[in-house]
């Protein structure tokens, strides 16, 4: 049976008995962490959000309490009143801050029972993610999980001051919305009131953030939620929290200082960690040179080389065809790595397939020089010319990709990564975050045959590409900046077209027509129309930032109660069916999913 307190008072929280409570009574109330019943004296666990202290029940002291603790099972919810003295010596527990302490139980009463539970409360568990997400409120219950959330707390708040002394104000923009285009498929929700219409929840407030500046706020932010129906990963979900900034009369690089400066504060504040003043930057160019990819984890410090200039003129013909059919020819110097076996390398092979890789040519720089299938195809000149690119030496194996650059990079990207951690004590607390600049503003979609834009239609063109729109769209770059951090890309931004003429002209690139740009984002247009200052803005990953800062492998680890990889809540069963009269009331009919 449950009980209401019934008047009486919590006085003190279970991790916090210390010196100061000796020798006064004090009422606790938590949860009953575990039960230990040594002949006459029972001991009890109590524990609470700040803790564990020890609870005694001695038939000496008080029969009834000590009748009543026989009842007490795991992570029943109890109120217990006594006095705090040193435990004896031989039971001080050195590894629980209140270990020198414990209660002297002369009132306990039951507040709730529990039912047997389906994984213990305890920081390191066995049981799998469903049955974690289905009894959530029991996973929160756990200390390493708690952290995470309180730290999320944290990371929200330390946002919060930060920017608010920076002259930034915080709005609120709307859920039930129109479609905000950032690439993935709107979530829908239909509008009783209006038949047959419906609202998108927001991917992002793009849109009224740009309006807001306009509007003449000329700082806003919000910790706000997006939604976005896409495929999953550790890194993503349906829901998640974007930390959305944007600034009128700024250029680039006063948004990504700002952005240095709050990322600085979190992570000093919550991690003690500092990052680097200011953060390096590199071109999106340089970036997919040097790294392969636009998410360069730089805790590895190999790099890739570039042989396409030279692999036209070699017999090799994967490397010359390659170079030949405008691909790249281009390898990776995986130091310390040439005791790799024939085995490990094919292995190597079978984690690059996924990315369309169609070989793995290597060379082992031996005692004996190198070695290799591929270097007696290769003339003198080339060989040399590889070991000085990659800094080659005695024990590193060189890896080799020759084929479209789609190919070629995210392969290499991958063995970097992967060999990378093989090789480097990776730690969870170095942080090395990096800037990946003037990214492609179009992207050629083979499927749709027409440019999208890489990061948003509202991103401007960089000044000196603006005549490249007409001569060449596919070259011109864009005022835009990627926050990436430890090889996950935390934040993203722009400065956007605040002319209306340029806008325009970015929609119809985009093969947008005027009629459908003027139906979609007509009221933008307008609104570009009626003084719009320069602007610009970002928006960070909150969840995956709360993730690296906790050292969690995904992001539902950061996440109160998040969805699976199939967007659905194991805890409410979300979603769910509803009623035919829920339908009609809606307009909707449901057609049945083909087979
Ligand atoms: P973008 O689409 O790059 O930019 O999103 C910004 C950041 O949000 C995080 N993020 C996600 N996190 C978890 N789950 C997801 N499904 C998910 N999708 C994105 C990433 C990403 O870097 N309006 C623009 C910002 C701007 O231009 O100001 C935008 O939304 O960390
Ligand atoms: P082949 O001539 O196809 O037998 O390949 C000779 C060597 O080159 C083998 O070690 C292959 O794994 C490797 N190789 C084949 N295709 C590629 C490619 N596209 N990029 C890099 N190496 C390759």
């Amino acid at each position: 049976m449950a009980e209401f307190l019934d008047g009486l008072k919590r006085t003190n929280f279970c991790g916090k008995i210390g010196k100061k409570e000796l020798d006064t009574t004090v009422t606790l109330m938590g949860w009953v962490q575990s039960r230990r019943d040594h002949g006459g004296v029972i001991f009890i666990d109590l524990r609470d959000y700040t803790g564990i202290v020890q609870a005694v029940f001695n038939p000496d002291i008080s029969p009834e309490a000590h009748a009543a603790a026989h009842a007490l099972k795991d992570e029943y919810v109890i109120a217990v009143t006594g006095d705090v003295r040193y435990r004896p010596e031989d039971s001080i527990n050195e590894k629980l801050p209140t270990g020198l302490y414990e209660v002297m139980v002369t009132n306990v009463r039951i507040l709730n029972e529990s039912n047997p539970l389906p994984f213990p409360i305890e920081d390191e568990i066995d049981a799998g993610e469903p049955i974690r997400l289905k009894y959530r409120y029991l996973d929160l219950r756990r200390r390493p999980m708690h952290n995470q959330i309180t730290m999320r707390h944290q990371l929200m708040s330390t946002t919060r001051s930060y920017l608010t002394d920076r002259g930034f104000t915080e709005i609120e923009t709307p859920f039930l919305t129109r479609s905000t285009p950032e690439g993935a498929r709107d979530y829908l929700v239909p509008s009783r009131v209006n038949p047959g219409k419906f609202y998108a929840l927001p991917q992002s407030p793009q849109l009224f953030k740009q309006l807001l500046m306009i509007a003449g706020f000329d700082k806003y932010f919000q910790v706000v939620k997006c939604f976005r129906d896409e495929d999953l990963r550790a890194d993503r979900q349906p829901e998640f929290t974007q930390i959305d900034m944007e600034l009128a009369f700024v250029e680039a690089e006063d948004v990504r200082k700002i952005t240095e400066g709050l990322l600085n504060e979190i992570f000093s504040k919550i991690r003690g960690a500092s990052l680097p003043k200011p953060f390096p930057v590199l071109t999106y160019d340089e970036s997919m040179r040097r790294f392969g990819t636009d998410k360069p984890d730089l805790r590895i410090p190999w790099e890739l080389s570039d042989f396409t200039d030279i692999a036209r003129d070699v017999d090799f013909k994967v490397f010359r065809s390659a170079a030949e059919s405008s691909g790249l020819v281009k390898g990776l110097n995986a130091k310390f790595c040439a005791s790799l076996s024939r085995k490990e390398i094919d292995d190597l092979l079978e984690e690059i397939q996924p990315y369309g890789a169609k070989g793995l040519a290597w060379i082992k720089i031996t005692d004996k020089g190198p070695q290799s299938p591929i270097v007696k195809f290769l003339n003198e000149g080339f060989l040399e010319a590889i070991f000085k690119r990659t800094g080659a030496s005695q024990g590193d194996l060189l890896l080799f990709q020759a084929d479209k650059s789609e190919v070629v990079n995210p392969a290499l990207n991958h063995l970097r990564n992967h060999l990378g951690k093989r090789m480097f004590p990776i730690s969870k607390d170095d942080f090395r975050p990096l800037w990946v600049i003037n990214f492609p503003l179009l992207e050629y979609d083979p499927d749709a045959r027409r440019y999208v834009a890489m990061h948003h239609p509202f991103t401007a063109p960089m000044v000196e590409d603006i005549p490249l729109l007409s001569e060449d769209p596919s070259k011109v770059r864009a005022q835009s900046y990627d926050i990436v951090l430890n090889g996950y890309e935390i934040g993203g931004g722009s400065i956007r077209n605040h002319s209306r003429e340029l806008q325009s002209q970015v929609f119809s690139l985009l093969n947008i027509s005027e009629n459908e740009a003027r139906q979609k984002f007509g009221f933008l247009l307008e609104a570009l129309n009626h003084g719009a200052p320069p602007h610009g803005g970002i928006a960070l990953g909150l969840d995956r930032i709360a993730m690296l800062l906790s050292g969690a492998s995904s992001i539902r680890d950061v996440i109160a109660f998040p969805k699976t990889q199939k967007a659905v809540c194991m805890l409410t069963e979300a979603p769910s069916e509803v009623s035919s009269g829920q339908l009609q009331e809606l307009y909707l009919k449901l057609i049945p999913p083909r087979k």
